[in-house]
């Protein structure tokens, strides 16, 4: 049976680190669904429909890839789409707690729902998007880390004289 799975997150904005890792899931997955939590508590900088775009931009050359948002639970998003494994990126041990309790979290609202957790290239394992913002809105160098569309629109919001 082909297996759909969903790839969630906040991606404001999306990183180098995120498209490598959408990129080993699509290896694995027959398809996979970025899936963007619409969250205004978490204020982010861009709205959702500019990280669709960055992201869709980010992943036009992967055929069984596809972008979506939700709002509420993760697994509820899941069951709607009929995906049965959710990917998360582990950078580094100290993300491991915090996705540990989540996947368990989310195995109980829904058991038949597997957390399959994939590591990006270590060249990304220091990169976040916190990070990259701070970095870029004090003028440093982060080309490399995020796709150039995502520099450009970040350039936009600088200028405009909105940092993080
Ligand atoms: O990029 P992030 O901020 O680390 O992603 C976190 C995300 C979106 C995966 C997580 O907050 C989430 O799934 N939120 C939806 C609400 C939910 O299902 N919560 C219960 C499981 S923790």
């Amino acid at each position: 049976m082909p297996v759909k799975a969903l790839y969630p997150g906040t991606f404001d904005p999306p990183t180098n680190g995120h498209v490598d890792l959408i990129q080993r899931g699509a290896k694995i997955f027959d398809h996979l669904t970025v899936a963007i939590l619409v969250n205004p508590v978490k204020n982010p900088l861009f709205t959702v429909e500019e990280r669709v775009e960055m992201l869709k931009e980010a992943t036009a050359g992967l055929g069984n890839v596809s972008v979506a948002t939700f709002d509420g639970l993760l697994v509820q998003f899941a069951r709607n789409q009929g995906a049965t494994a959710v990917m998360r990126g582990i950078r580094a041990i100290s993300d491991y707690e915090h996705e540990f309790q989540m996947a368990l979290m989310n195995r109980r609202l829904a058991p038949e729902i597997e957390t399959v957790f994939l590591q990006p290239a270590g060249r990304y394992s220091f990169v976040s998007s916190r990070m990259v913002k701070e970095v870029f809105s004090f003028g440093g160098d982060i080309s490399g880390l995020v796709p150039a569309s995502v520099i450009k629109r970040l350039s936009a919001r600088i200028n405009n004289g909105i940092a993080t």
